[in-house]
């Protein structure tokens, strides 16, 4: 199988200004993700809020353009692309928020909005896209009646519902779901999570998932991407990374998931502290200050991303966790 998107060393830093004659400083929002990604599968990308996960969904959807490293959507380079491709690219790959109101236009019935992305980029009749667009409400949940009503008509489940539907109209290759369930009561929250992976298996769509929460993410992913500071912490197959975290940020982060059956062997792993302060990254591991195992050696050296079994970590110990 190759991949329908690959991320090389993705970065992305912001100049951001320290207040009055204080000049500028740096935070590196995302600094050298890379992974790969077939068609079918789900990466969901987990971390605490302010890690860079949103950061890393506007560098995918050709919102903003990383600060270094490459990227691959299908087989074609975004950079560099030609006008032309670019405006494949973005055909290709679509993105569903957190607020389905960043998709939604409060002022357009909803089935005018599925069929938008139809009239842009094909050239069906209008009945052709009526039909089109009929299809994928019922696909998702939604009655023909809904047709000609507003955002503000629905719930919303409902309203997280339309916005995939248009997010997944022109098929694209690649779908960024950034926080897509976070807003939703905890009820509807797996009835979304469902629609996320039946229309997955009709399309054969990849996805990044995007998640604060490893147990949101448990049954949407195949492989699971850790991120703290804006670095890769560890990233494998989902299975090996809820079994066995490896580095001790995951294993906190699991720890303070609730678990159906709390296994009384396994230690609790508790985070203390707060996230550093992203202008003023720690030496060493970023995750030092905050880690139970950390050593001298942690505070001044950064663990390389390697590989460690079937997956990759950035901790010095690793090994030892196996
Ligand atoms: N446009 C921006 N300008 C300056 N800093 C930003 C900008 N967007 C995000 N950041 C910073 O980058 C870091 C990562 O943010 P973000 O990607 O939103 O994290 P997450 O989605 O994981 O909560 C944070 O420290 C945030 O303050
Ligand atoms: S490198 Fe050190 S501080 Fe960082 S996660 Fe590993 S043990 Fe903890
Ligand atoms: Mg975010």
């Amino acid at each position: 199988m190759t991949a329908v998107l690959t991320a090389r060393d993705l970065t992305r830093h912001y100049q951001v200004s320290r207040g009055l004659f204080k000049g500028h400083a740096l935070v590196r929002a995302l600094n050298g993700v890379s992974f790969e990604l077939e068609a079918g599968k789900t990466l969901a990308v987990v971390g605490e809020s302010g890690c860079g996960k949103s950061t890393l969904a506007r560098a995918l959807t050709l919102i903003e353009e990383p600060t270094a490293g490459s990227l691959q959507i299908a087989g074609t380079e975004v950079n560099g692309a030609s006008k032309a491709e670019r405006k494949q690219l973005r055909r290709d790959v679509q993105m569903v928020f957190q607020s389905p109101y960043a998709s939604l236009n409060p002022r357009q019935k909803i089935g005018d909005q599925l069929a938008e992305p139809l009239l842009i980029n094909t050239s069906l009749s209008k009945a052709e896209r009526r039909e089109k667009v009929q299809a994928m409400m019922q696909q998702v949940g939604l009655r023909p009646e809904h047709y000609q009503r507003y955002p503000h008509m629905f719930s919303g489940g409902q309203r997280q519902r339309i916005a995939l539907a248009r997010a997944m109209m022109l098929q694209p290759k690649v779908l960024v779901a950034d926080e897509p369930t976070s807003a939703l009561d905890v009820s509807i929250q797996a009835q979304v999570l469902n629609l996320f992976m039946d229309l997955q298996k009709e399309f054969n769509t990849a996805y990044v998932f995007i998640s604060h929460n490893l147990a949101v993410v448990r049954h949407v992913a195949d492989q699971v991407l850790v991120m703290y500071l804006g670095r890769p912490a560890e990233m494998g197959p989902k299975q090996d990374i809820y079994d066995r975290p490896l580095h001790p940020y995951t294993q906190a982060l699991l720890s303070a998931t609730p678990a159906i059956h709390p296994d009384p062997l396994k230690p609790k792993i508790r985070i203390t502290g707060e996230l550093p302060n992203p202008l003023n990254p720690p030496d060493g591991c970023a995750f030092h200050k905050r880690c139970p195992y950390a050593t001298e050696r942690c505070g001044k050296e950064v663990p390389a991303f390697r590989q460690v079994g079937t997956r990759q970590v950035a901790c010095h110990y690793a090994e030892q966790f196996l």
